[in-house]
């Protein structure tokens, strides 16, 4: 009997690179039980509701859920249902692993992690226009809301993160010299915060000259914390620094649940072809286990996709290689045999 989890395999290439993650989870160990879910269009089409119910209640029994990617329609259509379940189980921490797997792009050795404040700033929907002189429309306004409850529980988890896994040092990149309140709040709480943590190194820096920086010279960074839209913008940037979406593996955390998730979405574009690459989801998944105290297996897939990738045993299409999905996932579980 393994640990049960919520699986939602979504929409476009979800359940292709779902099935591939599940073979290769199966191969390396993994004690897991998947009590699979609907969500999104899949949901839509099947339920008539993007977000069921009994997902919903799903996710609140095992707390913990892999999720592939969901095609959330622009404009028009239902809300993105990503939101509503970070919203749901107040998924505060999003957290982003950036490591280099594909050798030969700009850097070599990447290995970064952003950590993202996932509820607040300017992305609590507080938004309206205002009207002036008949025109409804003439001006508009979005509030950035930072609580010092908020900043604390990111830059606590950001701390401990970084003792737990051995990091050196955490920077919060902060545009408090012009957001004095706000951002000045923040700047101050996680300041407040790092002086418990008197082992890690800790430096404060202004966002865009972090975003120069990440850029000219990653390795000077380590653990990275920040407010939402900061976190939003720079995390695909570092996703750029090691060849982009392919490869980044992201975990929502709360105190309630935990959603691990591929950062690409549901790629319509190669939907049902059978070349997706599944590594987002498959190191989504070893966060996952380390999550559940199933370490071990997560270091194994690891070591399996470097050995795998690196050698250029399998690669998929986006890689530069002509391995389909299966192929690789193949390569994968005979590396793990
Ligand atoms: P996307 O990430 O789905 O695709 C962007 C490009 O990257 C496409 O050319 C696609 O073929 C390629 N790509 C993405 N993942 C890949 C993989 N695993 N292997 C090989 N190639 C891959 O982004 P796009 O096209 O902007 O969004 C498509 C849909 O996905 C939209 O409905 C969007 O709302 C949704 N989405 C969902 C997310 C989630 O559920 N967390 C995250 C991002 C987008
Ligand atoms: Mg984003």
């Amino acid at each position: 009997m393994g640990r049960t989890i919520t699986i939602i395999p979504g929409d476009g290439i979800g359940p292709e690179v779902t099935r591939a993650t599940v073979a290769v989870l199966k191969a390396a160990g993994a004690e897991l039980d998947y009590d699979e879910r609907l969500a999104g269009v899949a949901a839509l089409d099947k339920l008539n509701d993007p977000l069921p119910h009994e997902t919903l209640d799903s996710i609140r029994a095992n707390r913990v859920v892999l999720k592939g990617p969901l095609t959330t329609p622009s404009g028009t259509g239902f809300r993105s249902v990503n939101v509503a379940i970070r919203k749901e189980f107040d998924l505060f921490a999003n957290v982003r692993p950036v490591r280099t797997i594909l050798p030969g792009g700009r850097y070599e050795d990447i290995d970064l992690v952003l950590i993202r404040e996932n509820t607040e700033g300017l992305y609590v929907g507080v938004e309206h226009y205002i009207g002036m002189e008949g025109d409804p429309r003439a001006a508009a306004e979005s509030v950035m809301i930072i609580t010092r409850f908020g900043a604390e529980r990111i830059s606590r988890y950001a701390f401990e993160y970084a003792q737990r896994l051995g990091r050196r040092k955490v920077t919060l990149a902060h545009k408090a010299n012009i957001l004095k309140y706000t951002q000045g709040l923040f700047l101050e709480v996680a300041h407040r915060v790092a002086q418990e943590y008197p082992s890690i190194e800790w430096e404060d820096r202004i966002i865009d000259a972090t975003a120069m920086q990440l850029v000219l010279d990653p390795y000077r960074f380590d653990v990275l914390v920040m407010e939402n839209m900061f976190g939003d913008i720079l995390s695909d940037l570092m996703a750029g620094l090691v060849g982009g979406l392919g490869f980044a593996p992201a975990g929502n955390i709360g105190d309630e649940a935990a959603m691990f998730e591929a950062v690409h979405g549901s790629a319509p574009d190669i939907a049902g072809k059978g070349v997706a690459n599944p590594t987002g989801l498959l190191l989504s998944a070893c966060m996952l286990l380390d999550h559940v105290g199933q370490q071990e297996a997560g270091d194994r897939i690891r070591v399996a996709v470097d050995h795998v990738v690196r050698t250029g045993a399998a690669r998929t299409v986006d890689m530069g290689g002509h391995t389909s999905t299966r192929e690789f996932t193949d390569a994968l579980v005979r590396a793990l045999g």
